[in-house]
Protein backbone atom coordinates (compact mmCIF):
# COMPACT_ATOMS: atom_id res chain seq x y z
CA UNK A 1 0.00 0.00 0.00
CA UNK A 2 2.81 2.36 0.81
CA UNK A 3 4.53 1.81 -2.29
CA UNK A 4 1.83 2.31 -4.42
CA UNK A 5 0.89 5.77 -2.42
CA UNK A 6 4.73 6.09 -3.11
CA UNK A 7 4.34 5.66 -6.79
CA UNK A 8 1.41 7.83 -7.16
CA UNK A 9 3.77 10.90 -5.43
CA UNK A 10 6.41 10.23 -7.58
CA UNK A 11 4.06 10.84 -10.19
CA UNK A 12 2.11 13.36 -9.09
CA UNK A 13 5.58 15.39 -8.66
CA UNK A 14 6.66 14.86 -12.22
CA UNK A 15 3.21 15.96 -13.99
CA UNK A 16 3.10 19.48 -15.79
CA UNK A 17 -0.63 21.10 -16.25
CA UNK A 18 -0.66 21.98 -19.57
CA UNK A 19 -3.40 22.00 -21.94
CA UNK A 20 -2.85 18.82 -24.43
CA UNK A 21 -4.75 18.90 -27.72
CA UNK A 22 -4.79 15.47 -29.40
CA UNK A 23 -7.27 15.31 -32.39
CA UNK A 24 -9.79 12.08 -32.84
CA UNK A 25 -11.24 11.06 -36.37
CA UNK A 26 -14.07 8.38 -36.50
CA UNK A 27 -14.28 6.28 -39.87
CA UNK A 28 -17.39 7.20 -42.13
CA UNK A 29 -16.82 4.34 -44.73
CA UNK A 30 -14.50 1.74 -45.77
CA UNK A 31 -14.06 -0.62 -48.68
CA UNK A 32 -11.59 -1.53 -51.46
CA UNK A 33 -8.92 -0.73 -49.29
CA UNK A 34 -9.72 3.06 -49.33
CA UNK A 35 -11.92 4.94 -45.95
CA UNK A 36 -13.17 7.75 -45.65
CA UNK A 37 -12.70 9.74 -42.26
CA UNK A 38 -14.20 13.08 -41.04
CA UNK A 39 -12.25 14.83 -38.34
CA UNK A 40 -8.29 15.20 -37.87
CA UNK A 41 -8.64 18.77 -39.31
CA UNK A 42 -4.33 18.92 -39.29
CA UNK A 43 -4.28 15.81 -41.67
CA UNK A 44 -1.65 16.92 -44.67
CA UNK A 45 -1.08 14.37 -47.24
CA UNK A 46 0.71 11.50 -47.02
CA UNK A 47 0.73 11.40 -42.68
CA UNK A 48 0.34 8.23 -41.55
CA UNK A 49 -3.27 7.17 -39.85
CA UNK A 50 -3.43 4.29 -36.86
CA UNK A 51 -6.99 2.78 -36.42
CA UNK A 52 -7.93 2.24 -32.83
CA UNK A 53 -8.88 -1.71 -33.92
CA UNK A 54 -5.03 -1.76 -34.90
CA UNK A 55 -5.54 -0.62 -38.92
CA UNK A 56 -3.27 1.63 -40.63
CA UNK A 57 -3.64 4.23 -43.82
CA UNK A 58 -2.34 6.82 -45.25
CA UNK A 59 -3.84 10.24 -46.24
CA UNK A 60 -4.02 10.32 -49.91
CA UNK A 61 -7.05 12.64 -50.55
CA UNK A 62 -8.40 15.65 -49.06
CA UNK A 63 -11.48 16.89 -49.38
CA UNK A 64 -13.17 20.16 -47.05
CA UNK A 65 -14.93 17.69 -45.46
CA UNK A 66 -13.33 14.18 -45.28
CA UNK A 67 -10.05 12.40 -45.47
CA UNK A 68 -9.90 9.61 -48.18
CA UNK A 69 -7.04 7.06 -46.83
CA UNK A 70 -5.77 4.64 -48.41
CA UNK A 71 -5.26 1.50 -46.02
CA UNK A 72 -1.73 -0.22 -45.88
CA UNK A 73 -2.96 -3.10 -43.02
CA UNK A 74 -6.75 -4.06 -42.56
CA UNK A 75 -7.55 -5.91 -39.06
CA UNK A 76 -11.20 -7.26 -39.35
CA UNK A 77 -12.73 -5.14 -36.71
CA UNK A 78 -12.02 -1.91 -38.91
CA UNK A 79 -16.24 -0.17 -39.29
CA UNK A 80 -17.60 2.90 -39.72
CA UNK A 81 -17.40 4.47 -36.40
CA UNK A 82 -13.68 3.17 -35.81
CA UNK A 83 -11.64 6.21 -33.66
CA UNK A 84 -8.61 7.01 -35.88
CA UNK A 85 -5.40 9.34 -34.89
CA UNK A 86 -2.72 10.58 -36.48
CA UNK A 87 0.55 8.47 -36.32
CA UNK A 88 3.11 11.46 -36.70
CA UNK A 89 5.11 9.99 -38.94
CA UNK A 90 5.07 9.81 -42.26
CA UNK A 91 6.30 6.34 -44.86
CA UNK A 92 9.14 4.53 -44.37
CA UNK A 93 11.22 1.82 -44.41
CA UNK A 94 14.48 0.20 -42.35
CA UNK A 95 16.52 0.01 -45.72
CA UNK A 96 19.99 -1.95 -45.15
CA UNK A 97 22.44 -4.93 -45.86
CA UNK A 98 19.88 -7.04 -43.70
CA UNK A 99 17.26 -7.19 -46.27
CA UNK A 100 20.21 -8.45 -48.87
CA UNK A 101 18.04 -12.46 -49.85
CA UNK A 102 14.83 -11.22 -48.22
CA UNK A 103 11.52 -10.94 -49.66
CA UNK A 104 9.48 -7.79 -47.80
CA UNK A 105 6.32 -6.29 -48.35
CA UNK A 106 6.29 -2.14 -49.73
CA UNK A 107 6.64 -1.60 -45.54
CA UNK A 108 9.74 -3.82 -45.27
CA UNK A 109 7.58 -6.36 -43.28
CA UNK A 110 9.01 -9.93 -43.96
CA UNK A 111 6.85 -11.65 -46.30
CA UNK A 112 9.54 -14.96 -46.27
CA UNK A 113 8.28 -15.98 -42.99
CA UNK A 114 11.97 -15.50 -41.09
CA UNK A 115 12.70 -12.69 -38.77
CA UNK A 116 14.08 -9.87 -39.92
CA UNK A 117 16.07 -7.21 -37.84
CA UNK A 118 14.32 -3.65 -38.61
CA UNK A 119 17.31 -1.43 -37.32
CA UNK A 120 18.59 -0.51 -40.52
CA UNK A 121 19.08 3.10 -41.43
CA UNK A 122 14.95 4.65 -42.04
CA UNK A 123 14.27 6.40 -45.69
CA UNK A 124 11.24 7.83 -46.52
CA UNK A 125 9.57 6.33 -49.01
CA UNK A 126 8.56 9.60 -51.31
CA UNK A 127 11.49 11.83 -51.22
CA UNK A 128 12.97 14.57 -53.81
CA UNK A 129 15.49 13.30 -56.25
CA UNK A 130 19.11 14.16 -56.03
CA UNK A 131 19.70 17.56 -57.14
CA UNK A 132 21.93 18.08 -60.87
CA UNK A 133 24.69 19.40 -58.22
CA UNK A 134 24.92 16.04 -56.75
CA UNK A 135 24.75 13.78 -59.80
CA UNK A 136 27.47 12.71 -62.38
CA UNK A 137 27.58 11.53 -66.16
CA UNK A 138 26.72 8.09 -66.41
CA UNK A 139 30.24 6.54 -67.31
CA UNK A 140 30.25 2.97 -66.23
CA UNK A 141 28.91 -0.03 -68.27
CA UNK A 142 26.40 -2.36 -66.44
CA UNK A 143 26.66 -5.76 -68.60
CA UNK A 144 23.61 -7.26 -69.00
CA UNK A 145 25.09 -10.53 -69.96
CA UNK A 146 22.84 -10.51 -73.20
CA UNK A 147 24.68 -10.29 -76.56
CA UNK A 148 22.00 -8.34 -78.32
CA UNK A 149 22.02 -5.43 -75.19
CA UNK A 150 25.84 -5.32 -74.57
CA UNK A 151 26.79 -4.59 -77.64
CA UNK A 152 24.03 -2.65 -79.57
CA UNK A 153 22.16 -1.45 -76.64
CA UNK A 154 24.32 -1.02 -74.06
CA UNK A 155 23.39 0.16 -70.41
CA UNK A 156 25.20 2.29 -68.35
CA UNK A 157 25.52 2.21 -64.41
CA UNK A 158 22.90 5.20 -63.22
CA UNK A 159 20.72 4.95 -66.45
CA UNK A 160 16.97 4.14 -66.76
CA UNK A 161 16.49 1.72 -69.43
CA UNK A 162 12.93 0.93 -70.18
CA UNK A 163 11.56 -2.56 -71.25
CA UNK A 164 8.94 -2.65 -73.41
CA UNK A 165 6.59 -4.84 -75.13
CA UNK A 166 3.08 -7.19 -75.30
CA UNK A 167 2.50 -9.54 -72.40
CA UNK A 168 4.55 -13.14 -72.49
CA UNK A 169 7.57 -12.16 -74.98
CA UNK A 170 10.37 -12.23 -72.21
CA UNK A 171 10.40 -9.02 -70.81
CA UNK A 172 11.04 -10.14 -66.99
CA UNK A 173 13.63 -12.37 -68.67
CA UNK A 174 15.68 -9.85 -69.89
CA UNK A 175 15.63 -7.96 -66.32
CA UNK A 176 16.20 -11.24 -64.36
CA UNK A 177 18.80 -12.47 -66.61
CA UNK A 178 20.57 -8.96 -65.94
CA UNK A 179 20.32 -9.28 -61.80
CA UNK A 180 21.77 -13.33 -62.40
CA UNK A 181 24.72 -11.48 -64.31
CA UNK A 182 25.55 -8.78 -61.37
CA UNK A 183 27.05 -11.92 -59.34
CA UNK A 184 30.39 -10.74 -58.04
CA UNK A 185 30.01 -7.32 -59.62
CA UNK A 186 29.66 -5.68 -56.23
CA UNK A 187 25.99 -4.21 -57.52
CA UNK A 188 22.90 -4.45 -54.94
CA UNK A 189 19.65 -5.43 -56.63
CA UNK A 190 16.12 -4.78 -55.49
CA UNK A 191 13.36 -6.01 -57.78
CA UNK A 192 9.75 -4.88 -57.06
CA UNK A 193 6.91 -7.14 -58.23
CA UNK A 194 3.77 -5.19 -58.95
CA UNK A 195 0.50 -6.86 -58.59
CA UNK A 196 1.67 -10.25 -59.54
CA UNK A 197 -0.01 -13.67 -58.32
CA UNK A 198 1.55 -15.58 -55.70
CA UNK A 199 3.33 -18.19 -58.06
CA UNK A 200 5.21 -15.96 -60.12
CA UNK A 201 6.30 -14.08 -57.46
CA UNK A 202 7.93 -17.90 -56.01
CA UNK A 203 8.81 -18.63 -59.19
CA UNK A 204 10.87 -15.44 -59.73
CA UNK A 205 11.85 -16.30 -56.02
CA UNK A 206 13.05 -19.93 -56.82
CA UNK A 207 14.94 -18.75 -59.86
CA UNK A 208 17.30 -16.44 -58.49
CA UNK A 209 17.89 -18.94 -55.46
CA UNK A 210 18.78 -21.19 -57.70
CA UNK A 211 21.37 -19.21 -59.52
CA UNK A 212 22.97 -17.75 -56.68
CA UNK A 213 21.75 -14.31 -57.12
CA UNK A 214 19.33 -14.02 -53.91
CA UNK A 215 22.99 -12.81 -51.80
CA UNK A 216 23.13 -9.82 -53.45
CA UNK A 217 19.30 -9.22 -53.91
CA UNK A 218 16.16 -7.98 -52.23
CA UNK A 219 12.45 -8.74 -53.60
CA UNK A 220 9.82 -6.10 -52.75
CA UNK A 221 6.77 -7.31 -53.85
CA UNK A 222 3.25 -5.78 -53.77
CA UNK A 223 1.12 -9.00 -54.12
CA UNK A 224 -1.92 -9.10 -56.64
CA UNK A 225 -3.96 -10.08 -53.24
CA UNK A 226 -2.70 -7.34 -51.32
CA UNK A 227 -4.14 -4.21 -50.56
CA UNK A 228 -4.01 -1.92 -53.47
CA UNK A 229 -2.18 0.89 -51.26
CA UNK A 230 0.95 -1.82 -50.64
CA UNK A 231 0.77 -2.71 -54.16
CA UNK A 232 0.55 1.27 -54.81
CA UNK A 233 3.83 2.07 -52.62
CA UNK A 234 5.42 -1.43 -53.71
CA UNK A 235 8.41 0.89 -56.40
CA UNK A 236 8.66 3.68 -54.07
CA UNK A 237 9.88 0.96 -51.56
CA UNK A 238 11.78 -0.73 -53.84
CA UNK A 239 13.22 2.38 -55.02
CA UNK A 240 13.91 3.73 -51.12
CA UNK A 241 16.11 0.79 -50.20
CA UNK A 242 18.25 1.13 -53.55
CA UNK A 243 18.76 4.56 -51.94
CA UNK A 244 20.34 3.53 -49.20
CA UNK A 245 22.76 1.35 -50.75
CA UNK A 246 23.52 3.86 -53.47
CA UNK A 247 23.76 6.66 -50.65
CA UNK A 248 27.06 4.49 -49.01
CA UNK A 249 28.67 4.66 -52.31
CA UNK A 250 27.30 1.10 -53.79
CA UNK A 251 26.21 0.06 -57.69
CA UNK A 252 22.84 -0.54 -57.41
CA UNK A 253 20.28 -2.07 -60.25
CA UNK A 254 16.39 -2.09 -59.57
CA UNK A 255 13.73 -3.92 -61.30
CA UNK A 256 10.11 -2.54 -61.68
CA UNK A 257 8.02 -5.44 -63.06
CA UNK A 258 5.78 -3.60 -64.09
CA UNK A 259 5.05 0.20 -63.94
CA UNK A 260 2.07 -0.44 -66.08
CA UNK A 261 0.13 -3.06 -63.28
CA UNK A 262 1.50 0.59 -61.20
CA UNK A 263 -0.18 2.74 -63.00
CA UNK A 264 -3.22 0.71 -63.17
CA UNK A 265 -3.50 -0.08 -59.32
CA UNK A 266 -3.04 4.27 -58.88
CA UNK A 267 -5.72 4.82 -61.23
CA UNK A 268 -8.05 2.53 -58.81
CA UNK A 269 -7.52 4.21 -56.36
CA UNK A 270 -7.49 7.84 -57.29
CA UNK A 271 -11.18 7.03 -59.07
CA UNK A 272 -12.12 5.26 -55.69
CA UNK A 273 -11.10 8.57 -54.23
CA UNK A 274 -13.10 10.31 -57.11
CA UNK A 275 -10.19 12.66 -58.32
CA UNK A 276 -11.18 13.45 -61.59
CA UNK A 277 -10.27 11.04 -64.38
CA UNK A 278 -8.09 12.40 -67.31
CA UNK A 279 -7.13 10.53 -70.37
CA UNK A 280 -7.61 6.74 -70.27
CA UNK A 281 -8.96 7.29 -67.03
CA UNK A 282 -5.86 7.63 -65.13
CA UNK A 283 -5.39 11.07 -63.11
CA UNK A 284 -3.61 13.72 -64.16
CA UNK A 285 -0.99 13.26 -61.98
CA UNK A 286 0.31 10.01 -63.67
CA UNK A 287 3.41 11.36 -65.56
CA UNK A 288 4.48 12.95 -62.27
CA UNK A 289 4.27 10.20 -60.29
CA UNK A 290 6.65 8.32 -62.47
CA UNK A 291 8.92 10.84 -63.43
CA UNK A 292 9.08 11.21 -59.92
CA UNK A 293 10.21 7.67 -58.94
CA UNK A 294 12.45 7.42 -62.04
CA UNK A 295 14.66 10.50 -61.65
CA UNK A 296 15.65 9.26 -58.46
CA UNK A 297 17.83 6.92 -60.27
CA UNK A 298 21.14 8.29 -60.92
CA UNK A 299 24.68 7.98 -60.51
CA UNK A 300 26.01 10.33 -57.87
CA UNK A 301 29.03 12.39 -57.87
CA UNK A 302 32.32 11.29 -56.12
CA UNK A 303 31.95 13.98 -53.22
CA UNK A 304 28.35 12.26 -52.59
CA UNK A 305 30.50 8.86 -52.67
CA UNK A 306 29.98 7.51 -56.35
CA UNK A 307 26.97 5.24 -55.86
CA UNK A 308 24.77 4.83 -58.77
CA UNK A 309 21.10 3.63 -59.00
CA UNK A 310 20.30 2.00 -62.60
CA UNK A 311 16.16 1.54 -63.19
CA UNK A 312 14.97 -1.06 -65.31
CA UNK A 313 10.90 -0.16 -65.58
CA UNK A 314 8.88 -2.97 -67.17
CA UNK A 315 5.45 -1.81 -69.19
CA UNK A 316 3.27 -3.90 -71.16
CA UNK A 317 1.90 -2.73 -74.66
CA UNK A 318 -1.14 -4.05 -76.10
CA UNK A 319 -0.78 -5.05 -79.48
CA UNK A 320 2.46 -3.70 -79.91
CA UNK A 321 1.01 -0.31 -79.62
CA UNK A 322 3.46 2.14 -78.17
CA UNK A 323 1.58 5.36 -78.41
CA UNK A 324 -0.61 4.97 -75.78
CA UNK A 325 -0.52 6.76 -72.98
CA UNK A 326 1.53 4.78 -70.35
CA UNK A 327 4.06 3.32 -72.42
CA UNK A 328 4.34 7.54 -74.29
CA UNK A 329 4.97 8.82 -71.40
CA UNK A 330 7.88 6.45 -69.83
CA UNK A 331 9.23 6.42 -72.95
CA UNK A 332 9.71 10.25 -72.78
CA UNK A 333 10.64 9.53 -68.89
CA UNK A 334 13.58 7.05 -69.62
CA UNK A 335 16.75 7.23 -70.84
CA UNK A 336 16.37 4.20 -74.03
CA UNK A 337 14.00 1.50 -74.21
CA UNK A 338 14.39 -2.20 -75.36
CA UNK A 339 11.57 -3.17 -77.63
CA UNK A 340 10.42 -6.55 -77.82
CA UNK A 341 8.38 -7.85 -80.78
CA UNK A 342 5.78 -10.69 -81.18
CA UNK A 343 6.87 -11.58 -84.35
CA UNK A 344 10.36 -11.82 -83.94
CA UNK A 345 9.39 -13.88 -80.70
CA UNK A 346 6.62 -16.26 -82.95
CA UNK A 347 9.86 -16.78 -85.52
CA UNK A 348 12.12 -18.11 -82.50
CA UNK A 349 14.57 -14.87 -82.45
CA UNK A 350 15.13 -14.67 -78.37
CA UNK A 351 15.37 -12.11 -76.76
CA UNK A 352 13.26 -11.07 -79.06
CA UNK A 353 14.25 -7.27 -78.88
CA UNK A 354 13.64 -5.10 -82.50
CA UNK A 355 16.72 -3.61 -82.42
CA UNK A 356 14.82 -1.04 -84.91
CA UNK A 357 12.81 0.47 -82.61
CA UNK A 358 15.07 -0.06 -79.58
CA UNK A 359 17.67 2.66 -78.71
CA UNK A 360 19.78 3.55 -75.46
CA UNK A 361 20.36 7.47 -75.30
CA UNK A 362 23.12 7.43 -73.25
CA UNK A 363 24.85 4.21 -72.69
CA UNK A 364 27.06 4.22 -75.68
CA UNK A 365 29.39 6.89 -74.19
CA UNK A 366 29.45 4.43 -70.93
CA UNK A 367 30.11 1.26 -72.99
CA UNK A 368 33.62 -0.21 -72.90
CA UNK A 369 35.44 0.96 -75.91
CA UNK A 370 36.39 -1.87 -77.28
CA UNK A 371 33.45 -3.29 -77.34
CA UNK A 372 31.99 0.14 -78.92
CA UNK A 373 34.52 0.12 -81.48
CA UNK A 374 33.99 -3.34 -82.56
CA UNK A 375 29.99 -2.87 -82.43
CA UNK A 376 30.53 0.15 -85.05
CA UNK A 377 28.36 0.11 -87.73
CA UNK A 378 27.25 -3.35 -86.26
CA UNK A 379 23.76 -1.93 -85.79
CA UNK A 380 23.37 -0.06 -89.11
CA UNK A 381 24.44 -3.02 -91.10
CA UNK A 382 22.14 -5.59 -89.38
CA UNK A 383 19.17 -2.37 -89.88
CA UNK A 384 20.43 -2.52 -93.42
CA UNK A 385 20.23 -6.37 -93.74
CA UNK A 386 17.21 -6.83 -92.16
CA UNK A 387 15.55 -4.55 -95.22
CA UNK A 388 17.18 -6.38 -98.24
CA UNK A 389 16.11 -8.88 -96.81
CA UNK A 390 12.70 -8.16 -97.35
CA UNK A 391 13.64 -7.71 -101.06
CA UNK A 392 14.54 -11.08 -101.41
CA UNK A 393 11.61 -12.65 -100.54
CA UNK A 394 10.67 -11.08 -104.09
CA UNK A 395 13.10 -12.81 -105.98
CA UNK A 396 15.32 -10.14 -106.95
CA UNK A 397 18.57 -10.48 -108.61
CA UNK A 398 21.20 -9.07 -105.98
CA UNK A 399 24.80 -8.45 -107.00
CA UNK A 400 27.26 -10.27 -104.94
CA UNK A 401 28.26 -7.87 -102.44
CA UNK A 402 24.63 -7.42 -101.66
CA UNK A 403 24.05 -11.25 -101.28
CA UNK A 404 27.33 -11.03 -99.11
CA UNK A 405 25.78 -8.53 -96.86
CA UNK A 406 22.72 -10.34 -96.64
CA UNK A 407 24.66 -13.63 -95.62
CA UNK A 408 26.59 -11.90 -92.70
CA UNK A 409 23.41 -10.53 -91.71
CA UNK A 410 21.88 -14.14 -91.42
CA UNK A 411 24.89 -15.30 -89.75
CA UNK A 412 24.35 -12.21 -87.31
CA UNK A 413 20.78 -13.05 -86.19
CA UNK A 414 21.51 -16.37 -85.35
CA UNK A 415 24.57 -14.90 -83.41
CA UNK A 416 22.40 -12.54 -81.71
CA UNK A 417 19.92 -15.57 -79.96
CA UNK A 418 20.45 -16.57 -76.71
CA UNK A 419 18.76 -19.07 -74.29
CA UNK A 420 17.51 -16.94 -71.30
CA UNK A 421 19.67 -17.69 -67.67
CA UNK A 422 22.94 -17.98 -69.84
CA UNK A 423 24.48 -14.66 -69.24
CA UNK A 424 27.89 -13.81 -71.20
CA UNK A 425 30.89 -12.52 -70.08
CA UNK A 426 32.41 -8.89 -71.53
CA UNK A 427 35.34 -10.62 -72.65
CA UNK A 428 33.53 -13.50 -74.58
CA UNK A 429 31.27 -10.20 -76.15
CA UNK A 430 34.44 -8.80 -77.48
CA UNK A 431 35.30 -12.25 -78.49
CA UNK A 432 32.47 -13.01 -81.35
CA UNK A 433 32.39 -9.20 -82.54
CA UNK A 434 35.97 -9.30 -83.37
CA UNK A 435 35.56 -12.66 -85.35
CA UNK A 436 32.64 -11.67 -86.69
CA UNK A 437 34.36 -8.18 -87.79
CA UNK A 438 37.07 -10.28 -89.31
CA UNK A 439 34.95 -12.46 -91.38
CA UNK A 440 35.86 -15.82 -89.29
CA UNK A 441 32.11 -17.13 -89.16
CA UNK A 442 31.73 -16.51 -92.61
CA UNK A 443 32.22 -20.02 -93.67
CA UNK A 444 29.64 -21.18 -91.33
CA UNK A 445 26.24 -22.42 -92.26
CA UNK A 446 23.68 -20.11 -90.06
CA UNK A 447 22.42 -23.50 -88.73
CA UNK A 448 25.80 -24.15 -87.19
CA UNK A 449 26.62 -20.64 -85.50
CA UNK A 450 24.88 -22.27 -82.19
CA UNK A 451 27.27 -25.20 -81.43
CA UNK A 452 30.40 -22.81 -82.93
CA UNK A 453 29.28 -20.14 -79.94
CA UNK A 454 29.42 -22.74 -77.61
CA UNK A 455 32.49 -23.79 -79.17
CA UNK A 456 34.05 -20.07 -78.74
CA UNK A 457 33.08 -19.83 -75.22
CA UNK A 458 35.04 -22.11 -74.07
CA UNK A 459 37.54 -21.38 -75.85
CA UNK A 460 37.81 -17.79 -74.45
CA UNK A 461 37.25 -18.99 -71.18
CA UNK A 462 40.09 -20.90 -71.03
CA UNK A 463 42.32 -18.30 -73.29
CA UNK A 464 43.45 -15.74 -70.27
CA UNK A 465 42.85 -12.74 -72.79
CA UNK A 466 40.82 -9.99 -71.65
CA UNK A 467 39.38 -6.81 -72.71
CA UNK A 468 42.78 -4.76 -72.80
CA UNK A 469 44.27 -7.15 -74.55
CA UNK A 470 45.99 -6.43 -78.33
CA UNK A 471 43.53 -6.48 -81.31
CA UNK A 472 45.94 -9.21 -82.71
CA UNK A 473 46.93 -11.38 -80.15
CA UNK A 474 42.53 -11.92 -80.23
CA UNK A 475 42.57 -12.10 -83.95
CA UNK A 476 45.20 -15.52 -84.14
CA UNK A 477 43.68 -16.72 -81.16
CA UNK A 478 39.85 -16.45 -82.71
CA UNK A 479 41.39 -17.63 -85.94
CA UNK A 480 43.08 -20.51 -84.40
CA UNK A 481 39.72 -21.88 -82.61
CA UNK A 482 37.44 -20.71 -85.76
CA UNK A 483 39.57 -21.90 -89.12
CA UNK A 484 40.52 -19.10 -90.99
CA UNK A 485 37.45 -18.95 -93.54
N1 LIG B 1 15.94 -15.87 -74.39
C1 LIG B 1 14.93 -16.71 -74.33
N2 LIG B 1 15.03 -17.92 -74.90
C2 LIG B 1 14.00 -18.79 -74.86
N3 LIG B 1 12.82 -18.55 -74.25
C3 LIG B 1 12.66 -17.37 -73.64
C4 LIG B 1 13.70 -16.38 -73.65
N4 LIG B 1 13.26 -15.30 -72.98
C5 LIG B 1 12.00 -15.60 -72.57
N5 LIG B 1 11.65 -16.83 -72.96
C6 LIG B 1 10.37 -17.50 -72.67
O1 LIG B 1 9.30 -16.63 -72.96
C7 LIG B 1 8.27 -16.79 -72.02
C8 LIG B 1 7.84 -15.46 -71.47
O2 LIG B 1 8.91 -14.89 -70.73
P1 LIG B 1 8.69 -13.84 -69.56
O3 LIG B 1 7.84 -14.40 -68.49
O4 LIG B 1 10.01 -13.32 -69.21
O5 LIG B 1 7.87 -12.73 -70.37
P2 LIG B 1 7.05 -11.48 -69.79
O6 LIG B 1 6.98 -10.51 -70.91
O7 LIG B 1 7.65 -11.02 -68.54
O8 LIG B 1 5.66 -12.16 -69.56
P3 LIG B 1 4.47 -11.73 -68.60
O9 LIG B 1 3.54 -10.98 -69.47
O10 LIG B 1 3.91 -13.04 -68.16
O11 LIG B 1 5.05 -10.90 -67.50
C9 LIG B 1 8.78 -17.73 -70.96
O12 LIG B 1 8.21 -18.99 -71.16
C10 LIG B 1 10.27 -17.79 -71.19
O13 LIG B 1 10.81 -19.03 -70.86
MG1 LIG C 1 6.84 -10.69 -66.66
Amino acid sequence: MTTLLQKCADWLKGYHFALRITERGKVVSVGDGIAWIKGLPSAAIDDVLSFTDGSHAVVFDLTDEMIGAVLLHQTENLTAGTEVHLHGRQLSIAAGDQLLGRVVDSLGLPLDGKPLDIAGHVRRLDILSPPITARDFVREPLYSGLKIIDTMIPVGKGQRQLIIGDMGLGRSSIAIDTVINQKDKDVRCVYVLIRQKRSDVVNTLELLRAQGALAYTTLVVGEASALPGLVYLAPFAGCAIAEEWMARGKDTLVVYDDLTAHAETYRELSLLLRRPPGREAYPGDIFHLHARLLERATCLAKEQGGGSMTALPIIETRQGEIASYIPTNLISITDGQIYLDQALFAAGFRPAVDIARSVSRIGGAAQNKRISHEAGRMKLDYLQFLELEIFTRFGTKLDPAMEMKIRRGRILREILKQDRLHPLSAIYQLAWMIAFNEGLFDGFVPENITAIMGLLEKKVGMSGLTLESDRTDWGQSLAAWLGKP
